[in-house]
């Protein structure tokens, strides 16, 4: 489903409200016993069979053994803040989602470039507010990456989920042999998103910051082993370490407490 300009407007402007549907009997019984469920929105860095080679995978694939509760990994490859939204895969998950469910949202790795210029409909328009664009192939609005996320949290704090907005994993930062490790825009647009929102039940966790420090750590060649095809997409044992440096990020509190820190299973491998 997409989404119309219009309705994206009054969403963003609180013209429409959104609300959860009434609470059943069952779901008040739930509130109180109900084990949250972890919904992880991304994209091929997190997805099941990471960039479909045969030779990559997500860290959504793995996350699920290192907590106590279970984990749904909605992640689709070559997916961006704006074409999860535009597709209605935002709604989709808020759709499923109860209230004290948890959703993790980290995008970034899709979302550069210019919509404004040979648009590939996954590019945001620059900025960190409320700028907008237009795109030059398509004539639809383009908003900022910081809006998406605002609007995709908003989606999920009205059904009763609290949100972890999670910065994006980094390519490999030895690349060339010598540690590179300067984070995108996006890394600090999630803090931003964050903080505009200004309410408690979002948080931040700088997945790019704990997986940085892992690959510090590891060195070298550790980490250009990891990374069987080109310089965005691990195999599947780095797939599993950025989960195991999400986990310690949350489970430390790298960036704040969040809603997930109670449902790490311990002990937890310390990565970086
Ligand atoms: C998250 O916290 C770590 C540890 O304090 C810090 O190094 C990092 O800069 C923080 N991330 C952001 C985006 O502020």
């Amino acid at each position: 489903m997409k989404f119309t300009v219009p309705s994206l407007v009054a969403l963003a402007l609180g013209a429409i409200q959104v609300t959860a549907a009434p609470a059943s009997d069952n779901d008040n019984v739930n509130l109180v016993t109900r084990a949250p469920t972890v919904y992880f929105c991304g994209d091929s860095t997190m997805a099941a069979k990471g960039a479909n080679d045969g030779a990559t995978d997500g860290w959504g694939s793995y996350i699920g053994d290192l907590l106590t509760v279970s984990a749904v990994n909605k992640a689709i490859g070559g997916r961006s803040a704006r074409s999860y939204w535009n597709e209605g895969r935002f709604q989709a998950v808020a759709d499923l989602v109860k209230s004290g469910d948890i959703v993790v949202i980290e995008f970034g790795h899709n979302d550069g470039g210019s919509p404004t210029s040979n648009d590939n409909g996954r590019s945001d328009c620059p900025g960190s507010g409320t700028e907008t664009c237009i795109s030059d192939k398509t004539g639809e609005t383009v908003y900022t990456f910081v809006f998406y996320v605002i609007q995709a949290a908003k989606l999920m704090t009205a059904k009763g989920a609290t949100v972890i907005l999670s910065s994006q994993t980094p390519n490999n930062q030895w690349e060339t042999g010598v540690w590179s490790g300067a984070p995108s825009r996006f890394v600090g647009y999630q803090l931003t998103a964050k903080n505009a929102l200004a309410d408690s039940k979002v948080t931040f966790v700088d997945h790019h910051e704990a997986v940085s420090r892992m690959y510090r750590k590891l060195g070298n060649s550790a980490v250009n082993a990891l990374y069987p095809n080109d310089h965005t997409h691990t195999s599947p044992a780095g797939a599993k370490y950025a989960a195991q440096a999400f986990v310690q990020a949350v489970y430390q509190n790298m960036n704040g407490t969040t809603s997930l820190s109670s449902y790490v299973k311990t002990p937890i491998t310390t990565v970086y």
